[in-house]
């Protein structure tokens, strides 16, 4: 049976790593369940110019759930333990913040916070420039909970020579977490 990853697009800039995640994640046959929150949207089709029927289109497989069904399997810890991980990518500091404070406006939220209390691996591929202590303050209360915070800040190392390339650095730092084999990147000295 394929394992299973909870996948949330929320609306910070960077819908692509998010995109490319659905790529890479449906390739590896992972089954994904899929939130995207309602500014997710606006920046997938701002900055990617990609639809929900689009979305649907291009990922049959993926379980879209809808970001105010609190009643989702996914919204309990009995179902949540027996998933691989959580990945918002790309996350909000508004998110992030609602994360920090065990504050659910939305299933995104909840799936975060069962995922912390449960111990399941979360990612938050966190977006925005600069920081302002408030946001430190959030990324440090999550990193305490158990979350991990990732930066969507690509290196250099890898000789990057296309905006692929560097989309694909992040998003495999991002499996990279989760301990799922990739190639997306070379490493280090490779
Ligand atoms: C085009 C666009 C880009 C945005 N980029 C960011 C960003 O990089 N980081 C961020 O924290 N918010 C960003 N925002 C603001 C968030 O979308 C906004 O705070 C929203 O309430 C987040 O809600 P969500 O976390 O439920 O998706 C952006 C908004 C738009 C329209």
């Amino acid at each position: 049976m394929s394992e299973s990853i909870v996948l949330c697009i929320t609306g910070a800039s960077g819908a692509i790593y998010g995109y490319r995640l659905l790529e890479v994640l449906d390739r590896l046959g992972f089954h994904m369940d899929l939130i995207v929150s309602s500014s997710g949207w606006l920046v997938l089709r701002e900055e990617l110019g990609k639809t929900k029927e689009d979305i649907k289109r291009d990922f049959p497989s993926a379980n879209l759930l809808n970001e105010k069904d609190l009643l989702s399997p996914v919204a309990s810890g009995s179902r949540l333990v027996k998933y691989r991980g959580v990945l918002v990518a790309p996350c909000s500091m508004s998110t992030l913040a609602c994360v920090a404070h065990g504050i659910n406006q939305n299933l995104i939220h909840r799936v975060c916070e069962v995922a912390l209390k449960e111990r399941v691996p979360l990612v938050l591929l966190i977006r925005e420039a600069p920081y302002s202590s408030v946001h430190l303050k959030n990324m440090l209360e999550v990193a305490q909970a158990g979350g991990i915070i990732l930066p969507a800040s690509p290196g250099f190392y890898h000789k990057p020579q296309s905006l692929q390339e560097l989309v694909d650095f992040v998003v495999g730092k991002v499996l990279d977490a989760l301990r799922i084999e990739h190639n997306l990147y070379r490493r280090w000295r490779d």
